[in-house]
């Protein structure tokens, strides 16, 4: 029974769910409506934890990746950190993945390889944050947990035509939404709402006309749909500038790992200068832009003669004389893990040289 709000429930999740009932997607992490199998909070939590500012799509080798090669949490928190680190490489916000072994190392060491089964006791763990908290909860132990993740912000502020931008509107979408969770079936109730927000109610052209939440959504219709929920203004972001060297020897390219905190933390790279916002003087090879979330990135890359024989590690002239690093064979640069921006430098180069 969901909890009863009088001015706005009318079947709310009755609608929700037997629309979920029909066209939940499939997916790996998933116990399909119905079932009586029970999910794996271990697969329930990475899913999570990997979908964090990112898409089913994009999540998905990843998710098969890891769940192949570490099949349960203690295999995971048996894992190098190199080895998870590399793995991750191309997923973005690298933090998460330092805190996914962390999670993996807590959850196996200290907690006997259980997932605590409360939403307060989750938010315990390491790169355990509200909103992970509450969908475990849901989704892997049936907690009325309230979950908002960017899709169910979407379909709550249209049908209930919340005018505040966000972040601030989050407040108001929770309160909404915190009544309609209904008991029996709240991890079906906020994947449902999740799969409505990606397959209905999109940002751009929400088909309103087939949505189980048409009958009493206040924004179904409108012209102006799309603009919800409304976006805080944009902050124009910071141009940032950077020199990456490419020392190479013998069919062997010399890459660093970027220090723990940071940009880009605990990865594998190429060793370069350090970021700033004057354009480098040298002109290099090649170049990208990169996207990061609070600034965008030009990074050239230069070529570096390989240091005299036999003093590459500490050397300073290859970069930070601290920085460990490996002389890694060309031949086989995919399996280094190298985040985004430093392949797509590397894709560029090889290009070139062909
Ligand atoms: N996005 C974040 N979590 C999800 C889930 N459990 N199902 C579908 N999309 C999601």
């Amino acid at each position: 029974m969901s909890v009863h709000h009088p001015e706005h429930d009318d079947g709310f999740a009755a609608r929700l769910l037997a629309w979920y009932d029909r066209a939940a997607r499939a997916l790996p992490w998933r116990v399909p409506p119905g079932s009586d199998a029970v999910p794996d909070p271990y697969r329930v939590w990475m899913a999570e934890v990997m979908l964090q500012q990112t898409t089913v799509a994009a999540v998905a080798g990843y998710f098969e990746k890891f769940t192949t090669r570490w099949p349960t949490v203690a295999d995971l928190a048996a894992a190098a950190d190199a080895d998870v680190m590399a793995a991750w490489a191309g997923l973005g916000y690298y933090a998460r993945a330092r805190n996914l072994l962390a999670c993996a190392r807590a959850v196996a060491l200290d907690l006997d390889g259980s997932f605590p089964d409360s939403e307060a006791a989750l938010r315990g763990l390491p790169g355990v944050g509200d909103y992970t908290a509450a969908a475990v909860a849901a989704i892997a132990f049936g907690r009325p947990a309230v979950v908002v993740d960017a899709n169910i912000e979407r379909v709550i502020a249209r049908h209930r035509l919340i005018e505040t931008p966000l972040p601030a509107a989050k407040k108001a979408i929770k309160a909404a939404l915190a009544p309609l969770v209904p008991a029996d079936r709240p991890g079906d109730f906020a994947q449902g709402l999740m799969d409505l927000g990606a397959t209905i109610c999109t940002p751009r052209s929400p088909a309103c006309g087939i949505c189980p939440l048409m009958a009493d959504c206040c924004a179904r219709g409108r012209a102006d749909i799309e603009r919800l929920p409304v976006k805080p203004p944009r902050k124009a972001k910071p141009h940032r500038h950077g020199t990456a060297w490419w020392i190479e020897q013998a069919g062997r390219l010399w890459l660093v790992r970027r220090p723990d905190k940071g940009m880009l933390g605990g990865m594998r790279a190429l060793p370069g200068s350090e970021w700033s916002d004057a354009r480098p003087r040298e002109s290099g090879l090649v170049s990208v832009d990169h996207g990061f979330t609070h600034f965008d990135l030009t990074l050239t890359l230069v070529r570096r003669d390989p240091p005299p024989e036999g003093s590459p590690e500490g050397s300073s002239e290859v970069g930070d004389a601290a920085a460990e690093g490996e002389w890694w064979p060309i031949s086989n640069l995919d399996a280094a893990g190298l985040p985004t921006l430093y392949r797509k430098l590397a894709d560029k180069m090889r290009e070139r040289d062909e």
